[in-house]
C-alpha cells in the first residue's frame, strides 16, 4: 500500500477550507445583496405609497397605507368588518385601508358604485375564488356586465316568485325535518340543542336538493356532511386570499388544494347523476339547463359544476347564520319574543310563505336581526374605479382604485338609523325611534350584481321562524355565556357558523 504524507492531507483540507469560505463569502453577498435589494425596494415603494400616493390625502392607519398585509392580518383575526367600522367613527366617509384601496361608508356612495349605470365593475377581489382560472368562475365572479348579465338572466328566472311556489312544498318539507331532527337532538341533550349546527345542516339540506336533486341528509343523519365540513373550513382561506388576490394568480402553477379539488369533484360527480333527469324536477339545477333568453348563450357541463357549487355556498352558510342570528336577539329580547308568539299564535292556517309575508312582526324581526349581524358584513362588494375617477359627495377618488362599501359600517350608522346598535323590530313598522332610512339596508347589496336568492332566502327564514314559535317554547341555555355569540361569528366572506345552545320544550299543538 503506497502512503501518503501527512502534508499533503494537511494540503487538500486546506485548499477545501479556502473553496468553502469562498463559496460562502459568496453566498453572503448575493443574500446581502438579495436582503438589500428588498429593503431598498420595499422602503421607496412604503415611502411612495405613504406620501406621493394618489390616495394619501385619505385617512386610515399607517401600516394600511403601505401593504395589503393590514387588512390580510385583520381578515385573520376575524373582525375586518368592525375594524373599518371603528375606523369610520374615528376618521369619516373615507378611510383608506389599503394602498390602492378605499372604503366608503356613505348612503349616497350606493348607487354611484352599485347602481345600474355605475362606470365601477368588480375589482381583483373576485378572482381569488377562482384561484386563477376565470374559466371556474361562476355568476357572482364575473366582473363584466357582458360576462354576468346572460348568466344572471338564467339565474333570476330560476329564482323568480314563479319558480319559488315550485320550490315550497319541497322546503316546507325540510322544515319539518328540522323540527323533528332538534326534537330528537333535544330528548338526548337534555332539551339542549346547537341551533346553530341545526340550522346549518337544514340550509345545505335544501340547497343540495335545490342544486342536485338530493340533499346532504345531514338532518336524518345528525351528522356533518365532508360537503360542509370543506365549505366552512375553507371560507377563511378564501377570505385571506380574495384579500391579496394577487396569490390567486400564482394557483395554477401550485399543486390545487385538496379541499377545493374535492368540493368541484363531489359537485361533478351529483351534477353528471342530475344531468340525465334534465329539466324534471323542477329546482334550480332545472333552470341552469334553459338557455338565456336573449343571447341564447347556455352553460355548458363545466360551467353547470361551479354553478351548483355558488348556488350552495351562496345559500346556505348566509341563511343559516341568519336564522342564528334572528334567534338569539328573540331570546335576549324576551319582550319581543313574546309578541312574534303572539302574532304567530293568534293565527292557525298554514304556515306558508304567501301567508307568512303578511306578518307584520315576523318580517320586522328578520329585517331588524339582519341589519344588526349581517352575514355578510364586509367583503364581497368590492369595485374599482374607472380610469377617470368618480366624485362621491363632492370627494374625487382617482381612478383604478378598489373602493368598498361594508353593510355593516351602514346599518350601524346613526344618521341612518336611530339607535343603531339596538335591537328595534318596530322601526320597520313606523314606530321606532328615527331615522329609519331604508336605503341604508345593504343586506343584500344593490344594484345588478345584488342577491339574486334574496327572495328563497325570506321564505326559507319566515318558514323556519313561524315553524319554530308554532312548536317550541325556547330559550338560551342557561349555562351558556350570552356575550360570547357576537364576538363568536367570524368574518370570513360569509359570517362563520354560531353555536347557539338552545334548550326547546315541545308546546302543546291543537288537535
Ligand atoms: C340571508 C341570506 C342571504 C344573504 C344575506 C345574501 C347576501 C348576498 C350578497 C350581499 C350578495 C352580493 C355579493 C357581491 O356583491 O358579490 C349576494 C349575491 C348572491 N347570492 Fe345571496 N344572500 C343570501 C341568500 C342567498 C340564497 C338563498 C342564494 C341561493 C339561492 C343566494 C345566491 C346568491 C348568488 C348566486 C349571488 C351572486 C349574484 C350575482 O352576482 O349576480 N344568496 N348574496
Amino acid at each position: 500500500m503506497v502512503s501518503i504524507p501527512l502534508c499533503y492531507y494537511g494540503a487538500v483540507v486546506t485548499a477545501l477550507v479556502r473553496i468553502l469560505y469562498r463559496v460562502i463569502t459568496l453566498l453572503c453577498h448575493f443574500v446581502d445583496l438579495f436582503a438589500w435589494n428588498i429593503l431598498k425596494d420595499s422602503l421607496s415603494v412604503g415611502i411612495y405609497r405613504r406620501f406621493f400616493h394618489r390616495l394619501r390625502h385619505f385617512p386610515g392607519p399607517f401600516g394600511a397605507s403601505l401593504t395589503k398585509f393590514w387588512a390580510f392580518y385583520q381578515v385573520t383575526k376575524g373582525n375586518y368588518f368592525k375594524t373599518v367600522a371603528d375606523l369610520h367613527r374615528e376618521h369619516g366617509d373615507f378611510v383608506r385601508v389599503g394602498p390602492r384601496e378605499l372604503d366608503v361608508c356613505n348612503l349616497s356612495a350606493v348607487n354611484t358604485v352599485f347602481g345600474s349605470t355605475s362606470p365601477c365593475l368588480k375589482g381583483a377581489w373576485y378572482d381569488g375564488t377562482h384561484m386563477g382560472d376565470p374559466s371556474t368562475a361562476h355568476v357572482q365572479l364575473e366582473k363584466t356586465h357582458e360576462g354576468h348579465g346572460w348568466k344572471r338572466r338564467i339565474w333570476d328566472v330560476a329564482l323568480a316568485s314563479k319558480s319559488l311556489r315550485d320550490y315550497e312544498p319541497r322546503v316546507l318539507r325540510y322544515v319539518d325535518k328540522l323540527l323533528d331532527a332538534v326534537k330528537r337532538e333535544s330528548q338526548k341533550n337534555d332539551g339542549v340543542v346547537d341551533m346553530g349546527l341545526y340550522f346549518s345542516f337544514f340550509t345545505f339540506d335544501v340547497m343540495g336538493d335545490l342544486a342536485f336533486g338530493e340533499s346532504f341528509h345531514m338532518l336524518e343523519d345528525g351528522k356533518t356532511h365532508d360537503y360542509m365540513k370543506i365549505v366552512q373550513g375553507y371560507a377563511v382561506a378564501n377570505a385571506l386570499i380574495c384579500t391579496i388576490p394577487w396569490i390567486a394568480s400564482i394557483f395554477p402553477w401550485l399543486p390545487k388544494l385538496e379541499a377545493v379539488e374535492s368540493l368541484y369533484r363531489f359537485a361533478r360527480k351529483r351534477v353528471i347523476d342530475r344531468l340525465p333527469f334534465g329539466e324534471k324536477p323542477t329546482d334550480v339545477f332545472s333552470y341552469l339547463l334553459r338557455e338565456d333568453r336573449v343571447t341564447k348563450q347556455k352553460y355548458t357541463q363545466k360551467q353547470l359544476d361551479v354553478e351548483c357549487v355558488a348556488l350552495i355556498i351562496g345559500g346556505s352558510d348566509t341563511t343559516s347564520s341568519s336564522l342564528a342570528s334572528i334567534s338569539y336577539f328573540l331570546m335576549t329580547h324576551p319582550e319581543k319574543l313574546d309578541k312574534l308568539k303572539a302574532e304567530i299564535h293568534a293565527y292557525d292556517g298554514p304556515l306558508d310563505h304567501a301567508n307568512l309575508a303578511k306578518f307584520p312582526y315576523l318580517n320586522a324581526v328578520i329585517k331588524e336581526s339582519l341589519r344588526l349581524l349581517p352575514p355578510i358584513r364586509s367583503g364581497m362588494m368590492h369595485r374599482v374605479t374607472p380610469p377617470e375617477g368618480i366624485t362621491i359627495e363632492g370627494t374625487f377618488i382617482p381612478g383604478n382604485v378598489n373602493i368598498g362599501i361594508g353593510s355593516y359600517e351602514v346599518q350601524h350608522d346613526p344618521r341612518y338609523w336611530g339607535k343603531p346598535d339596538d335591537f328595534i323590530p318596530e322601526r320597520w313598522l313606523g314606530e321606532g325611534p328615527e331615522p329609519c332610512d331604508r336605503n341604508a339596508y345593504l343586506v343584500f347589496s344593490y344594484g345588478p350584481f345584488s342577491c339574486v336568492g334574496k327572495h328563497l332566502a325570506y321564505m326559507e327564514l319566515c318558514n323556519v321562524v313561524a315553524a319554530f314559535i308554532r312548536a317550541f317554547d325556547m330559550e338560551l341555555d342557561p349555562k351558556y355565556d350570552v356575550s360570547s355569540y357576537i364576538p363568536s361569528l367570524k368574518d370570513a366572506v360569509i359570517s362563520s357558523r354560531a353555536y347557539l345552545p338552545v334548550v326547546l320544550k315541545p308546546r302543546e299543538q291543537k288537535a
